[in-house]
């Protein structure tokens, strides 16, 4: 079978390669690179000993897509590609509606011309909004706080309409919760550009001594501790995720957690890091981050039953695989 894995070089999408090739699949990659580096495909190839085909392109453009599905018998597309820091939407809603809602619409109408079945879509626990927690797929969406979520959730639209009108286009709605860590072998994993938005690349930057301190956004939250509550999910777990998402896919469409299903505050994350790796982590109280939720946790049981998937790896191992992963960077 062959997977078109658009966004394959970065984060969650180079995780899921490796994932990919090691069931047996074989890669083909599209990624404009614009937040991620060819050389991680190299580190991708190198743990699975299997070749990728790259196509530095960029998935809005029609013709670029076009060219890829002519050269190819495509059996399934992994929709990764897109923009994805919140605070950066917020500033600049445009190019995040532009990129992310286009590169949906540009990719299932090349699988419409080439009658590919398979659509994996890489959605987030954002498209819940302030809904109650632990988040159930059959729960009606609520607006979420930024242009990034609402991309997500109008992507999620386009391909529920596209697939109620050809039940035949097969759907997978992929709703991740906090994905974080890195391959065990240390050679990839999460790398910002800049600084980092998210907790786990922060805490390691200043484990590593590259950031001071680590800035808690408010400890004033409705919850245990006060700080921030939400489901962290090691990225090989997720990555799995999307293998049995392909392979259980049914026609129609289908929408899923791929969470741990419970819920950690900053300040435990903070404590588990300390306790795997022996470095403490110095850090400051400050004001909550706007658009932050106090909870956000999945319902995971929709995925365990029908695709017999569920998260295989704790807390201890997603900072101990994060930690290897930013000491060798
Ligand atoms: C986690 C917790 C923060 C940084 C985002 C996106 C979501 C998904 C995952 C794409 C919160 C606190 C964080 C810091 C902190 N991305 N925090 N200091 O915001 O839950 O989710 O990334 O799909 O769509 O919204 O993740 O890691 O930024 O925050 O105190 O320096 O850590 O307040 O409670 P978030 P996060």
């Amino acid at each position: 079978m062959i997977v078109l894995v658009t966004g394959g070089a970065g984060f969650i999408g180079s995780h899921t390669c490796i994932a990919l090739l090691e069931a047996g699949f074989k890669v083909i990659v599209a990624d404009n690179l614009c937040n991620s580096r060819v050389e991680i495909l190299n580190k991708v190839m190198e743990i699975t000993k299997k070749n990728i085909i790259f196509y530095e392109i960029d998935v809005t453009n029609e013709h670029s897509v076009d060219r890829i599905f002519s050269e190819h018998h495509i059996d399934g597309v992994i929709h990764f590609a897109g923009y994805k820091a919140v605070g950066e939407s917020v500033k600049e809603p445009l190019k995040y509606y532009y990129n992310n809602i286009i590169s949906t619409i540009v990719l299932v109408r090349a699988c419409q011309k080439y009658k590919v079945q398979r659509f994996v879509f890489s959605s987030s626990a954002t498209v819940y909004g302030e809904n109650e927690v632990p988040f159930k797929e059959s729960m009606i969406l609520k607006p979420t706080t930024n242009p990034y979520g609402e991309s997500k959730t109008i992507s999620e639209r386009i391909l529920i309409d596209v697939s109620e009108a050809n039940p035949a286009f097969s759907v997978a709605l992929l709703r991740y919760f906090n994905p974080i860590g890195a391959h065990e072998s240390g050679l990839i994993g999460e790398e910002p550009n800049g600084a980092p938005n998210n907790l786990m690349p922060y805490i390691t930057q200043v484990a590593k001594g590259k950031i001071e301190k680590l800035r808690i956004f408010g400890a004033d939250y409705p919850t245990f501790d006060g700080t921030g509550v939400r489901d962290y999910i090691h990225v090989m777990d997720l990555a799995e995720g999307h293998i049995a998402a392909l392979i259980h896919l049914k026609e129609g469409i289908h929408k899923y957690n791929l969470g741990s299903g419970k819920g950690t505050s900053v300040l435990e994350l903070v404590t588990i890091f300390e306790e795997e790796t022996g470095i403490k982590i110095p850090f400051d109280v400050i004001d909550r981050r706007p658009g932050d939720i106090a909870e956000c946790y999945a319902d995971v049981r929709k995925a365990r039953e029908e695709l017999n998937w569920y998260v295989i790896r704790d807390l201890r191992m997603m900072c101990r695989d994060a930690w290897r992963f930013e000491k060798n960077i």
